[in-house]
């Protein structure tokens, strides 16, 4: 890998503020490209991207994400996608075997590969985007504001454009905490705790503990961000959706 490679993914942050430019076809076209370069099961391509710039659905499908980064010009939305591999199925007189847990799975690996490629390819060319993981609570109503068929279903957001702030570096745990040497290593506490320091000495993050008046950073998420509760309702309609929409 050359070194703006390198850079351009060590230098990675989320972008939640943008300016008014929008992102051209040509621009588009290239970064998605990339994500379709991607590896990917069987080279099926279980997925699919849909682009949003125009109003009123832009505006739509921000209030369905709860009204984060509403100044980005583009939205991507890809999908888990049995549905366009079926119909080839269906043409070509073959059974159509894909609706099913293994599937789904392997869609949304591809799926996020594919993501994954076209956001490195923005920030190579000076864009800048956030996930939004907001697609996972309104996963209904997300696919039926952009049309989604049976066999497809919206898993990954990406609200992208033009910098309009530098973004933060935030911390990640080290190599040591992530990379087993063979075989998979249980750390002891004081191993755990000492490779989570660089996550609960952080400034930013110690402030946050202040803010929410939690007892330590681990406690912002298990009882503000993500509680048990609102983790178990979201998972049924989740599976309820993935049901409905053919694609379990
Ligand atoms: C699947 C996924 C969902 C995310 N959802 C949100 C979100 O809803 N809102 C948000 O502000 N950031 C969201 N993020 C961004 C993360 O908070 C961010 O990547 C993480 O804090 C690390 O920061 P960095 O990307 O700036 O390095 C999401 C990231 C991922 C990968």
């Amino acid at each position: 890998m050359d070194n703006k490679t390198i850079d351009t993914l060590m230098q990675h942050r989320s972008i939640r503020r943008f300016a008014e430019r929008g992102v051209d076809d040509n621009l588009l076209a290239e970064i998605v490209d990339c994500g379709l370069r991607a590896s990917n099961t069987g080279n099926m391509q279980l997925y699919s991207v849909i682009a949003t710039r125009e109003e009123p659905l832009r505006t739509e499908l921000c209030k369905l994400h709860f009204g984060q980064c509403s100044t980005a010009p583009l939205w991507l939305t890809v999908c888990t996608d049995v549905h366009r591999y079926h119909r080839y199925c269906a043409v070509n007189g073959c059974d159509q075997p894909y609706g099913n847990l293994l599937w789904f799975l392997s869609a949304l690996v591809d799926a996020s590969l594919c993501a994954q490629n076209i956001c490195v390819a923005a920030e190579a060319r000076g864009l800048g985007f956030c996930y939004l993981g907001t697609v996972m609570y309104n996963t209904r109503q997300i696919a039926e504001l952009l049309q989604c068929p049976e066999g497809v279903v919206p898993v990954i957001t990406m609200a992208m454009g033009y910098p309009a702030e530098e973004g933060r570096m935030s911390e990640r745990l080290g190599r040591d905490a992530v990379l087993h040497s063979e075989v998979y290593h249980d750390p002891s506490d004081a191993e755990l705790v000492a490779t989570h320091r660089v996550r609960d000495d952080d400034p930013f993050n110690r402030r946050m503990v202040e803010e929410n008046g939690t007892r330590n950073y681990c406690e912002i998420f298990t009882t503000k961000r993500y509680p048990r509760a609102t983790n178990e309702a979201v998972s049924a309609d989740l599976m309820q959706v993935l049901k409905e929409k053919g694609m379990l």
